[in-house]
């Protein structure tokens, strides 16, 4: 399922700039653009992730998950 994957490596961006932020934060680097660089990845993975919880209520008409029935 394609939200599935875009949400597993977008989870992947928004961890290395979880890192990157906290490189800088111990470097005491003041740049903006660094904490904007996790807030990016973050904003849809909030909207995949919203979608992928509300995938088991929603019904089975559009992944391959079948464990959603209790
Ligand atoms: C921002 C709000 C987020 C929401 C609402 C959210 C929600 C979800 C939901 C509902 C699932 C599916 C769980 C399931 O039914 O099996 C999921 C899977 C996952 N999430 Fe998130 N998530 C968020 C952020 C993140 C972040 C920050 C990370 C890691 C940096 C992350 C990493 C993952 C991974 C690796 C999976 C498994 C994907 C897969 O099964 O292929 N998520 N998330």
């Amino acid at each position: 399922m394609w939200v599935r994957q875009i949400h597993r490596w977008l989870s992947m961006a928004f961890t290395l700039a979880v890192i990157a932020n906290i490189v800088a934060m111990t470097m005491q680097v003041q740049a903006v653009w660094i904490g904007f660089l996790a807030l990016v990845p973050l904003i849809p993975l909030l909207a995949t992730g919203l979608y992928l919880f509300a995938l088991p209520y929603l019904g089975q008409h559009t992944g391959a998950r079948s464990e959603a029935s209790s």
